[in-house]
């Protein structure tokens, strides 16, 4: 079959996903497969044709890919892809529908408010009268636009600032703790890695240059929180309906923790995460490509 992974984009995390999917790329021709690399523009439709794609692997992040579009699209045409699926992709992406969800199943996730563009701001900074907290676009990835605020003119600032990428944005509490993220194949939690980037904060910078992050892989965790957290890991994949490989961001403060958010599409980059906590359940770069791949239900 012959199989395109779909990198690069529309999206703000375009660069990344070219990581993604060149990293993808070389697993699948090594493993012997036809595959080529499509860069999924307006022109997307059109080149799956010429191409005459009989597979797609989605190595797309962000919007115009992780978030049900290409999906979308891909459904209509036939062709079946890796990960998860329409309805799943576009609540996972945005973080506002995924927290309101985990809440309805009584999954814990950090407080917030949703803002919209045009909203009063100033009722907002009235509302909010615990710092820190922190200043998400509702629908991006990476840590793009995120801004941790310490005041009312701090979170005035972070929300113009995230304006500039996305109309609607979340002001979540900051828990003060450990962030780990666990990473889900075919419904099972693999091995919890701590991240403790050495700037403290685990930004665009952090995430992606070698020598940035301190990566503790399993997570320093009393044994009974560790199985509880990739219990709830599962469960939040399970109640947005992802398929496939994913990986869910948590922050940790003693024995209490809290969801962030759930990545449909986990970056497959040298500093990325899934394919360490992969490695460290034995299974390879490679393997975990193949997992992926069978996904799509061949
Ligand atoms: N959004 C990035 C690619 C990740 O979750 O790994
Ligand atoms: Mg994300």
């Amino acid at each position: 079959k012959k199989i395109a992974v779909l990198m690069g984009g529309r999206s703000a995390e375009r660069e990344i996903s070219l990581r993604t999917g060149k990293a993808v790329l070389g697993a699948l021709q090594g493993a012997g497969y036809r595959a080529v690399a499509i860069d999924a523009g307006r022109d997307l439709a059109a080149r799956l044709t010429a191409e005459e794609v009989e597979v797609a692997f989605i190595a797309l992040h962000g919007r115009y890919g992780e978030d049900g579009t290409v999906q979308g699209m891909l459904e209509m045409m036939d062709i079946p892809y890796t990960g998860s699926g329409v309805m799943a992709s576009s609540v996972a992406m945005d973080k506002v529908a995924t927290k309101k969800l985990l809440l309805y199943h009584e999954l814990p996730t950090p407080g917030f408010l949703p803002f919209f563009r045009g909203g009063d701001l100033e009722a907002l900074v009235q509302d909010c009268r615990h710092f820190p907290l922190v200043v998400k676009p509702a629908r991006e990835g990476s840590t793009i636009g995120v801004h941790i605020v310490q005041d009312a003119e701090g979170l005035r600032r972070g929300v113009a600032e995230a304006l500039e990428h996305d109309d609607l944005l979340l002001v979540e509490d900051y828990i003060r703790g450990m962030e780990i993220t666990v990473g889900v194949l075919d419904d099972q939690a693999l091995p919890i890695i701590q991240v403790a980037p050495k700037g403290g904060f685990y930004d665009f910078h952090a995430k992606y240059t070698a020598g940035q992050t301190e990566y503790i892989l399993p997570a320093l965790l009393d044994a009974q929180v560790y199985g509880r957290i990739q219990e709830a890991a599962v469960s939040a994949c399970r109640i947005l309906g992802c398929r496939g490989a994913a990986r869910v961001d948590f922050m940790v403060r003693e024995r209490e923790f809290y969801c962030l958010e759930v990545n449909t599409i986990p970056g497959m980059t040298e500093t990325s995460l899934l394919p360490k906590a992969a490695a460290h359940a034995g299974i390879s770069f490679g393997e975990l490509t193949l997992r992926i791949l069978e996904g799509a239900g061949l």
